[in-house]
C-alpha cells in the first residue's frame, strides 16, 4: 500500500473527498436550478459590482461543502467564496468556490461547476472540478495524474499559437475588463479563435482534456482556480502565471506545453 493511501491526508484521499464534495455540492445546486424551469432566472443579490451576482444556491453549495469539511477534517484550513474562513492547524487549505459560473448559473446556460481543491506547503495538493449539468467529474492528486469521470486525461499536442484555441475570462470590475479586453483585442489576431465560457476552473479543465490549447486570465481568486490549475498540471499542459512564476490569482495561464511560451510572449507583447 503507498504512503498516500495509508494516511488521511494522502493525496490519493484528499482527491476522494474533494470529488465527493464538489459532486454533492453541485448536485444541490443543480436540483436547485432545475426546480426554476429552463431559461428562468434565478434571483440573486450582486457582490464586488452590480454584475456580480450571488445566489442562494451558491450559499448552500458553499455551506454543505464546509460543514461536510468542518465535520471530516476539522484541523484544516478553509477559504470559500461565499465568505467561509477557517483557521486549522494541519497545513492543508480547502479553496471552495461553490459555484464558479455563476452568471450562467443563473442565465441557465451550462458552463458552470463547483471546484473544491486543497493546498499544502508545496502548492495544490488535490481537486476536484464537477460540472452537474453535463454530469462531469474532473479530478487530479499532485504526482497521480488527472482524470475525467474516472479516465486519464492529458492536455493538447498542439504546437504554436496560431492553430490555438484559446479561452480568457474577465473581471466583473469595468475599468478592469477594459484592459482585459484591449489585449484579448491583440491577440485574436494571432489564434484559432476565442472562447469565453463564464467558468474559470472549468476553462482550465478544457485545457486539461484537450478542448482548448491555451488558456489565460488575470485578477482571479484562489478559489477559482487551485484545483483547476492541478488537474491541467497533471494532465501535462504546463502553467504559469504571465512570466516565470506559478499560475495564481494574479495571473493565470495553463497551455499545451507547445503552445505555452509562445502565448506568453504574445501577452508580454501586448502594449500597455
Ligand atoms: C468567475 C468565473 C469567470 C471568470 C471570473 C470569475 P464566479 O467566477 O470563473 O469565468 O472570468 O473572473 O470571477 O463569479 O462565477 O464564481
Ligand atoms: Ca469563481
Ligand atoms: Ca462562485
Amino acid at each position: 500500500m503507498s504512503s498516500d493511501t495509508a494516511s488521511p491526508s494522502g493525496p490519493t484521499e484528499l482527491r476522494r473527498l474533494a470529488e465527493d464534495l464538489a459532486q454533492q455540492a453541485g448536485a444541490l445546486a443543480l436540483a436547485g436550478r432545475r426546480s426554476l424551469g429552463v431559461g428562468q432566472p434565478v434571483a440573486h443579490d450582486t457582490k464586488s459590482t452590480p454584475t456580480d451576482p450571488v445566489t442562494e444556491f451558491d450559499r448552500a453549495a458553499e455551506a454543505l461543502i464546509v460543514e461536510s469539511l468542518r465535520r471530516r477534517r476539522p484541523d484544516d484550513s478553509i477559504v470559500g467564496e461565499e465568505g467561509a474562513s477557517h483557521v486549522g492547524t494541519s497545513g492543508l487549505e480547502w479553496h471552495v468556490d461553490p459555484i464558479d459560473g455563476t452568471a450562467n448559473f443563473v442565465y441557465d446556460l451550462p458552463a458552470w461547476c463547483t471546484s473544491v481543491g486543497v493546498i499544502d506547503a508545496d502548492g495544490g495538493i488535490a481537486g476536484a472540478v464537477y460540472a452537474p449539468v453535463t454530469d462531469e467529474l474532473f479530478s487530479a492528486a499532485r504526482g497521480h495524474g488527472a482524470t475525467l469521470n474516472g479516465q486519464p486525461i492529458t492536455c493538447s499536442r498542439a504546437s504554436g499559437l496560431s492553430a490555438a484555441l484559446l479561452a480568457t475570462g474577465f473581471n466583473y470590475a469595468p475599468a478592469t475588463r477594459s484592459v482585459q479586453g484591449e489585449r484579448l483585442a491583440v491577440l485574436l489576431p494571432q489564434v484559432r479563435d476565442v472562447r469565453r465560457f463564464g467558468s474559470a476552473a472549468l476553462d482550465l479543465c478544457m485545457v486539461a482534456c484537450g478542448r482548448l490549447d491555451a488558456y489565460y486570465e488575470e485578477f482571479l481568486n484562489s478559489w477559482d482556480l487551485v484545483a483547476g490549475v492541478l488537474i491541467a498540471a497533471e494532465a501535462g499542459a504546463s502553467t504559469s502565471d504571465f512570466s516565470t512564476g506559478p499560475a495564481g490569482p494574479a495571473a493565470t495561464v495553463a497551455a499545451a506545453p507547445g503552445v505555452h511560451a509562445e502565448l506568453l510572449a504574445a501577452i508580454a507583447a501586448v502594449p500597455r
